[in-house]
């Protein structure tokens, strides 16, 4: 069964798939909350890390402080435990997350989180979180805040724009004029010399690294395919993921308008290791000597000792990823075989292949970027100045001093031996492909062109009838008394269906979770 650390998929691509359906949110709402003053020095509140494998900070709902985990993945806030003061709205909801579930009763109470407070918050309060990971109480966490927007949000749905509005849209509103963003610093756990403190804020600059704001700015609206599909999703750079040895290692996108090398890829802070295409991840791992690709669990395997450099690019700003956030020990500590977690982990389920994103930044590496969030419009009723969300990212990792720290840690201060020379590329492994993975490729496929494959469709069947209408008329004329053809046969073809992104995902959430824990 799953052990510790299922939480590197906590979060819910559900909600990406979710958004589809709802568009955006620009109705006014009458905020009945107050803005409390800000304390004078203090940026934001600390992060909580819970061994690499989950993030989290604290709140205070109806009287009653909880930690919650913080997700850039989903829209909604819950808490398992009991509230003090909140108000029972009567109306049950469900969320489906990558991994587990949860459901109970919408409530309102007062939410304070950071310096600001909001009135009659609404959130789901989870009788039972048994269904969720484990890793959350493990971890000391009793529940979850999505910081994702308005439209992926569950509770809203239910609830109705306005009073269904997520915690961070409430604190935005509280004044209009105040930029509406969010930045967010993970700390690396068993690094000698991290120098990040774990910090989320509201509509503020961390000090120190105010150098943020002037970072190019990554519009979501680049990655997106359409409007009503939000998730914090950016745009690579042509030739944007440099593996290692310094080669490219860029996939062609499957999302259909983003082209030449560029990928578009999802930040999502509920997720322990990054999701990446197959491919990237055999091009990151399949070069080391006594690597191995794990189908049980779903990952390679890779010697704990085993330094491999890794850089994503937007922007034209490079983010190189630390060694330890490649080659993992996060989840296996004490792995006798002394083998440790390819963190950059296939995606292997057709709910990624639709052509919305090509993957997912998790928190292996986010911790190697201070992020900015700009809600921007997305937030309604505050400004209409906000303009278009986008994100902003400010590289944290020297590769120099990363690589030092890593031969502190895992090479006993050697550095490099002769078993950690990449083989040649010709030599790389490639870990397989299942048959279910193979099948899923092909529907989602077959889901992302399925209009060409209709227009190719109706073509044919357009020519074929052509051909018939021809040769009958033809005949018809040759035998006299030709008749004219009086009803357009384009008329006899339905309308095209919805475009794929309104299609429901082919598969459901289960395959996605914990893919790499042997299953019983
Ligand atoms: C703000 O923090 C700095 C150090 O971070 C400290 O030197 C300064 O005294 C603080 N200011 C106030 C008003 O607390
Ligand atoms: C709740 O959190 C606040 C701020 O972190 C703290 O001052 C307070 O003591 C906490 N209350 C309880 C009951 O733990
Ligand atoms: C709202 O924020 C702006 C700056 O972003 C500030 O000047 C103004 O005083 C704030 N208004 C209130 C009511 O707090
Ligand atoms: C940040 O700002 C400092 C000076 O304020 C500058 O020296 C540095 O190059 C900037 N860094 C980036 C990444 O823009
Ligand atoms: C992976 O392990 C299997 C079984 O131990 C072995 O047959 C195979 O050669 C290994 N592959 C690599 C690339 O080391
Ligand atoms: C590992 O680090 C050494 C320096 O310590 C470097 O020479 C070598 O290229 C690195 N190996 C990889 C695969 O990045
Ligand atoms: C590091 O040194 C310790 C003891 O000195 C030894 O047990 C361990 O195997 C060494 N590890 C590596 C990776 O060389």
């Amino acid at each position: 069964m799953r052990s510790l650390g299922l939480v590197h998929l906590i979060p819910p691509l559900f909600s990406i798939h979710l958004a589809l359906a709802v568009s955006i949110p620009f109705r006014g709402y009458l905020s009945d909350s107050t803005h409390l003053s800000k304390r004078n020095n203090l940026t934001g509140i600390s992060v909580t890390n819970g061994g690499n494998i989950i993030y989290g900070a604290s709140i205070n709902l109806g009287g009653n402080n909880f930690s919650v985990v913080l997700d850039t993945g989903s829209a909604d806030l819950w808490v398992a435990g009991s509230v003090s003061s909140t108000q029972d709205t009567g109306k049950g909801v469900s969320v489906a997350y990558a991994v587990g579930n949860v459901q109970g009763n919408i409530n309102l109470a007062t939410l304070t989180f950071d310096d600001y407070s909001v009135n009659n918050q609404a959130y789901i309060l989870v009788q039972d979180s048994s269904s969720f990971s484990p890793t959350l109480q493990s971890n000391g966490f009793q529940g979850l805040i999505g910081l994702g927007f308005d439209a992926e949000s569950i509770v809203r749905n239910k609830l109705g724009k306005g009073a269904g509005d997520t915690p961070l849209s409430r604190i935005f509103q509280l004044n209009k004029t105040t930029q509406n963003f969010v930045s967010i610093q993970l700390n690396r756990a068993k690094d000698p010399s991290d120098p990040i403190t774990g910090q989320i804020t509201i509509s503020e600059v961390i000090s120190g690294y105010e150098n943020v704001t002037s970072q190019p700015k990554l519009y979501l609206k680049d990655a997106f395919m359409d409007s009503s599909n939000q998730h914090w999703a950016v745009v690579t750079d042509n030739n944007g993921v440099i593996g290692p040895g310094g080669d490219d290692i860029s996939i062609e996108s499957i999302v259909p308008h983003v082209s030449g090398g560029k990928m578009v890829a999802v930040l999502d802070s509920g997720f322990t290791f990054s999701q990446v295409p197959r491919k990237m991840s055999d091009a990151i791992y399949g070069r080391v000597q006594g690597a191995n690709y794990s189908t049980t669990e779903g990952i390679w395997k890779v010697p704990c000792t085993q330094n491999l450099s890794l850089s994503f690019v937007f922007g034209g700003v490079t983010v190189p990823i630390h060694p330890l956030d490649i080659v993992s020990n996060d989840l296996d500590a004490s792995d006798p075989s002394g083998l440790c977690d390819g963190a950059f982990q296939p995606i292997s389920t057709a709910f990624s292949m639709l052509g919305h994103y090509d993957m997912i930044l998790g928190m292996n590496a986010l911790r190697n970027m201070y992020t900015l969030f700009d809600y921007g419009n997305f937030v309604a009723d505050t400004s209409n100045d906000q303009g278009d969300p986008y994100v902003q990212l400010l590289p944290l990792t020297d590769p120099t001093s990363a690589l030092a720290d890593f031969a502190k840690v895992r090479q006993n201060g050697t550095s490099s031996s002769s078993s950690n020379i990449l083989l040649p590329a010709s030599q790389e492994s490639h870990s397989p492909v299942s048959a279910t993975e193979k099948k899923q490729h092909l529907e989602g496929a077959v889901a992302r062109n399925w209009p060409y494959i209709f227009v190719g469709c109706l073509a044919f069947v357009l020519s074929v009838l052509g051909c018939c209408v021809y040769a009958c008329c033809c005949r018809k004329r040759r035998k006299g008394g030709a008749r004219p053809f009086t009803r357009n046969p384009y008329q006899a073809i339905h309308e095209p269906p919805p475009p794929p992104m309104h299609m429901r995902p082919i598969n459901s959430g289960g395959q996605y979770a914990d893919p790499y824990r042997p299953r019983p």
